[in-house]
């Protein structure tokens, strides 16, 4: 063997021991990042399976602090698992004293010194059955908001109101999507918005409430559909039918409903009302009615 070819071998070697001992490592890294990935996915499975019931269950055990609505996460923060978001674990705090809506309702505005123009209770309510009141096929189409899993769902629904109590009624064919949210989530928030005409009359009114289903077995049902929904129209009576048969009709027709549909009871925590007209009586455009706690 010449010199050559000793170092040749020799090199070749060293070589071979190199490349090895690389993919030997790299495999030792690949292991060990799985093993984390394994071990990451283990966790997030127990914290955040996407099923609502676990997220509320693990937000329920922790106990944090409120935080601002413009409050950033550091780096000392706990890991935030996939599926949850801030309001999953946070209460967040509002400064309303910067949002619109609180200038117009009490700051100093053109014409209208803080706090000036604030309508007396009995006078707002007055104005709320004016905006939104009516029972039967007087009732008022809203669009209703739902939430689950954090992810928002509007859909429109008539509802009756009951001004005495500030309860809003639907009705709803059961199995629908936003049944599903309400039962998960009762927190809800509704609009009532009159068809736009031009942009000085206008008229709405944004709602904040909590929902929660009355089936067919209660029974407040029957009572409900009677004095307050719109359930006549869909019975079909005939039109020839005499007063007992129409009674008798009505009669059958409110019990196939019980097997088919809920009521929504929505109980109004913060209604707001925005209504031009209002300002030509000398108050703001812009009136709230909150639920006292
Ligand atoms: C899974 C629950 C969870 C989620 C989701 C979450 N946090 Fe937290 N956060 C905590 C816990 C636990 C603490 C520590 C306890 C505490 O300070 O209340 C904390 C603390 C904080 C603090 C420090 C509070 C203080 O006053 O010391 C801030 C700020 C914060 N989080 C912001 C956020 C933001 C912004 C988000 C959304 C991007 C978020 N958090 C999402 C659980 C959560």
């Amino acid at each position: 063997m010449n010199k050559g070819r000793i170092y040749f071998a020799l090199f070749f070697v060293v070589y071979l021991v190199v490349v090895y001992g690389a993919a030997c490592s790299q495999d030792e890294s690949i292991a060990a990042k799985n093993g984390a990935e394994k071990t990451e996915i283990k966790s997030s499975e127990v914290k955040a399976a996407p099923s609502a019931e676990v997220q509320e269950e693990a937000v329920e055990k922790i106990e944090v602090k409120s935080i601002d609505v413009q409050a950033e996460l550091d780096n000392n923060h706990p890991p935030i698992e996939p599926g949850f978001s801030c309001v999953d674990c946070h209460e967040i705090n509002l400064d309303g004293n910067t949002t619109a809506t609180q200038n117009w309702l009490y700051a100093e505005t053109p014409g209208k010194e803080a706090n000036e123009g604030v309508m007396p209770e009995d006078v707002l309510l007055k104005e709320v059955r004016k905006a939104i009141g009516g029972i039967k096929t007087a009732s008022k189409t809203f669009v209703l908001g739902t939430s689950m899993n954090n992810r928002p769902l509007t859909t429109t629904a008539e509802f009756t109101l009951d001004p005495e109590k500030m309860v809003l009624y639907g009705f709803h064919e059961q199995g629908t999507e936003k049944l599903a949210h309400i039962k998960k989530n009762p927190y809800v928030s509704m609009n009532y918005h009159k068809e736009f005409e031009s942009f000085d009359v206008f008229l709405c009114c944004q709602i904040l409430g909590r929902a929660e289903l009355i089936d067919g077995e209660n029974p407040e049902y029957e009572q409900l559909i009677i004095k307050l929904l719109p359930y006549e129209d869909g019975a079909r009576v005939p039109k020839d039918a005499t007063p007992k048969q129409r009674e008798d009709h009505l009669r059958k027709f409110r019990q196939g409903l019980k097997k088919g549909f809920y009521i929504s009871k929505i109980t109004i925590d913060r209604l707001t009302l925005i209504n031009l007209d209002m300002v030509k009586q000398g108050y703001r455009r812009v009136q709230r009615w909150e639920r006292k706690k």
